[in-house]
């Protein structure tokens, strides 16, 4: 594992597979500015990286994340909040074009939750909590939690965690939609590797184009997306990867993709 100052990444965990694991455990891994850019900066070299097919970002067994570092922004003004605008370095982690599968322990509270839900799938463990408490310290969720959440649980939930601060049990949001799986923290990383070993095994090439597709549901109206999902699908056959995952479908034997 390589250390940063806040988090540590490991960027073969196992083969095609990187981990990035949040390394602030007195502060419950709350999410100062500077954590943010060391994610920022991992992600865009992971992205670039050949031998990288899938990420995942976890916060070990304890906590995943207690959300933005109240510490730092406590006493900011407006202005210098504007100025800092640390939440556009989360820009990056929706730019990111491989999978990131967070893995979920503990608290993910505010921008923790926030932070989960911009990964694109969440596996938690049992003691997994999620909630945007930012309403009982006086603010408001700012890194997506009013939009992210409220397209993945609907507004009435949504609505009530935003304005109680109330924290969701994993299973809860297991149940809302808002995450893959519930598992016993001590396989926590041991059932993400297996969602990652699955997609990093598929055509890196129909990955990237597939995850697009899919996050552009978000953005378009129906006819838009199924429009660019449609052209996605298209470019998939310039691929020798899919040559090589309809070939072996015929020839009944197993593909190897290579990401071109
Ligand atoms: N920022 C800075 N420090 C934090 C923190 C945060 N978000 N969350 C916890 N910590 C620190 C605590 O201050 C404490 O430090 P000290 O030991 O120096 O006092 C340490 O982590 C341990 O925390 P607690 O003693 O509070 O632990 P607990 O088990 O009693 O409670 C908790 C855990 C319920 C998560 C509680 O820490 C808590 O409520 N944290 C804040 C949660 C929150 O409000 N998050 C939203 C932040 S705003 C935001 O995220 C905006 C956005 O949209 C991006």
């Amino acid at each position: 594992m390589t250390e940063k100052q806040f988090i540590r990444v490991n960027p073969q965990i196992e083969k095609f597979i990187a981990l990035i694991e949040l390394n602030r455990p007195k502060e419950l891994n709350a999410l100062n500015r500077e954590l943010m850019l060391e994610i920022r900066d991992t992600l865009r070299e992971l992205d670039n990286d050949d031998q990288v097919r899938v990420i995942i970002l976890t916060g070990g067994q304890k906590v995943f994340a207690a959300g933005a570092d109240i510490k730092q922004m406590a006493n900011a003004s407006a202005i210098e909040m504007l100025n800092i605008d640390q939440f556009s370095t989360w820009d990056q982690i929706k730019r990111t074009r491989k999978p990131i599968i967070a893995a979920v322990s503990g608290f993910a509270l505010g921008g923790g939750c926030e932070l989960a839900m911009t990964c694109d799938m969440i596996i938690a463990s049992e003691t997994a909590k999620f909630g945007q408490p930012e309403i009982k310290i006086g603010t408001m969720p700012g890194a997506g939690g009013t939009q992210r959440l409220t397209r993945a649980v609907g507004k009435a939930l949504a609505m009530e965690l935003v304005l109680t601060g109330r924290f969701l049990t994993a299973e809860e949001a297991l149940r809302a939609g808002l995450i893959n799986k519930v598992v016993p923290v001590e396989l926590l990383l041991d059932e993400t590797l297996a969602l990652a070993r699955e997609i990093a095994s598929q055509s890196p090439v129909a990955v990237k184009l597939a995850k697009e597709a899919v996050n552009h549901a978000f953005n378009s109206t129906l006819d838009e997306g199924l429009l660019f999902e449609r052209k996605n699908f298209y470019l998939t056959f310039a691929s020798e990867d899919q040559k090589e995952g309809m070939s072996a479908f015929i020839e009944k034997r197993k593909p190897e993709f290579k990401g071109i």
